[in-house]
């Protein structure tokens, strides 16, 4: 009686999984050259990669932690620490394709990308402002654009079964709406030279999108790199698409 109870019990769990799964989008397989097909449903994965999926170990990637960024550059010397980047959760997936002969895997989104951070910044920015201050700050860089270029290989998982295996990848990235910027604390306090140094990072964000973003943007891409990779190594590619 008791096993006959537990064994329905079972059976009814792998029923409901099975119909859950069965109309889960997710479940909805792509074939690898059908481009609008593979962007819907790398749009549908987004929320789930931003929440983080601890079971495959891989980390949330939204307010994600980086490493401190120090940069000294001419006269300018800045060090964020406990820096965390937000806004992923909210990428718009603009394409994706997978060529099968060059082994890439082409992504396209765009988000507002949210930096936090503690920053001690000190010298001269673009040699002509002097900035000096300690405090909590934030950057928005509005509409930011990200491509990103997988290369891969297939690969036997321990079941014989081909799967992807990311090797490297390739980014570029461009910010289209401009760039907020949000210091604390700045000048002991002195609101006139803040607000000249808030005007000069607003008015001129892409002098610095073009000489300061290289330093953070590509701890933001390695995370995405890490967590798409042990995805993709997780399953068999049946599993994931027609193949
Ligand atoms: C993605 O870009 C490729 C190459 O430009 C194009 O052929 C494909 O149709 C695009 N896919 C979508 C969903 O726009
Ligand atoms: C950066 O700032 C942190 C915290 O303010 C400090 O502990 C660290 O020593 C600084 N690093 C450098 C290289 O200035
Ligand atoms: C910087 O730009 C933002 C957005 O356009 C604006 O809200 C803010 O007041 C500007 N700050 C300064 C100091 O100009």
């Amino acid at each position: 009686m008791q096993e006959t109870n537990i064994c329905s019990i079972i059976l009814f769990v792998v029923t409901v999984i099975q119909l859950s799964g069965a109309i889960h989008p997710h479940n909805i397989k792509c074939s690898l050259d059908d481009s609008p097909c593979l962007t819907k449903r790398t749009q549908k994965y987004v929320k789930d990669f931003a929440n983080g999926n601890p079971k495959l170990g891989i980390n949330p990637l939204d307010k994600l932690p980086l490493e401190p960024i120090i940069v000294a550059a001419d006269n300018f010397v800045f060090n964020w620490t406990d820096v965390k980047a937000g806004g992923l959760k909210n990428a718009i997936i603009d394409n994706v394709s997978i060529n099968m002969d060059l082994k890439t895997i082409r992504v396209l989104f765009h988000t507002d990308l949210i930096l936090e951070f503690y920053s001690v910044l000190d010298g001269v920015l673009l040699s002509v402002l002097p900035v000096s201050g300690s405090g909590r700050g934030d950057l928005t860089l509005k509409t930011m654009q990200m491509e990103i270029l997988f290369v891969f290989d297939i690969i036997k998982d321990e079941n014989g079964k081909d799967v992807m295996e990311l090797k490297t990848y390739y980014y570029g990235y461009n910010t289209v709406d401009g760039v907020i910027s949000r210091l604390e604390n700045l000048y002991d306090g002195d609101k006139k030279k803040s607000d000249q140094l808030h005007n000069l990072v607003n008015e001129s964000w892409r002098i610095m999108v073009n000489n300061f973003g290289a330093f953070f943007q590509r701890k933001v891409t390695s995370k995405i790199f890490d967590a798409v990779k042990i995805f993709m190594r997780s399953r068999p590619l049946e599993e994931l698409a027609l193949y």
